[in-house]
């Protein structure tokens, strides 16, 4: 797969199938996760893959539980505001991120990522997208989610047996399975919106309209 496709057409792919995902391919996303930088290449990580079933049940109902705590609090007000103002992206990611709480138990395949010793936190994620980036280019979705990390570290951690004294901390759980819909183009801001060059508030000399990759 080119390399353009597979960043601009990884996306928050929620809604999958049952169906499991073959080992070939869960070696693949994690061989591809571990090529990942890390700072001073310390590798702090352990992935941990989880299919069994009432594992995997479990972790949904803290799922659906820490979700149910973000909604009412984070994105009470951001619902609210999109419900008044008609915006439809916002409420169909809500929308998105509600049917993952609501099924999370059938997801096929769930890989955690843990770290510890890194103040800056930023070390895990660049594995975390070569993951997921891996997984796009076999077919498969992924969702990169929080929120089990922030608000059930404790019970994720006795559910799964993670040396908590040992200072590892769940920094993402990534949902994974083979889509029920299909892949398109990342909408985002335009770039030049978001650019700055040379000096803070200074836009850019150039424009990008609509998007460089379009397939
Ligand atoms: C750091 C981070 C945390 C996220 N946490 C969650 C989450 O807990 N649950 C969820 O459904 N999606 C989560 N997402 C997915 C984002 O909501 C999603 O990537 C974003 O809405 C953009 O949508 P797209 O990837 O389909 O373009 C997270 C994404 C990132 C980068």
């Amino acid at each position: 797969m080119d390399i353009y496709e597979a960043l601009y057409t990884t996306r928050a792919m929620r809604r999958v199938k049952s169906d499991p995902v073959p080992q070939d391919v869960v070696k693949s996303m994690l061989d591809a996760a571990v090529r990942s930088p890390s700072g001073g290449n310390s590798q702090n990580w352990r992935w941990l893959t989880v299919t069994d079933r009432s594992t995997v049940k479990e972790l949904g109902r803290l799922y659906a539980e820490a979700w149910a705590e973000l909604n009412a609090t984070f994105y009470k007000g951001r619902r609210e505001t999109a419900e008044a103002s008609g915006d439809d992206a916002t409420l169909r990611v809500l929308s998105s991120a509600q049917w993952l709480a609501d099924n999370f138990e059938k997801i096929p395949l769930v890989v955690l990522a843990f770290h510890r010793n890194d103040p800056s936190g930023a070390s895990i994620y660049p594995g975390v997208w070569s993951l997921m980036l891996a997984a796009r280019s076999h077919g498969v979705g992924t969702t990169l989610t929080t929120v089990l990390g922030t608000f059930k570290s404790k019970e994720v951690a006795e559910l799964l047996g993670v040396p908590l004294d040992k200072g590892w901390q769940n920094a993402a759980a990534v949902s994974c399975g083979y889509p029920l819909g299909r892949w398109g183009l990342a909408e985002r801001a335009p770039v030049h919106d978001v650019v700055f060059e040379e000096r803070w508030g200074e836009a850019p000399e150039w424009t990008v309209n609509g998007s460089l990759w379009n397939g």
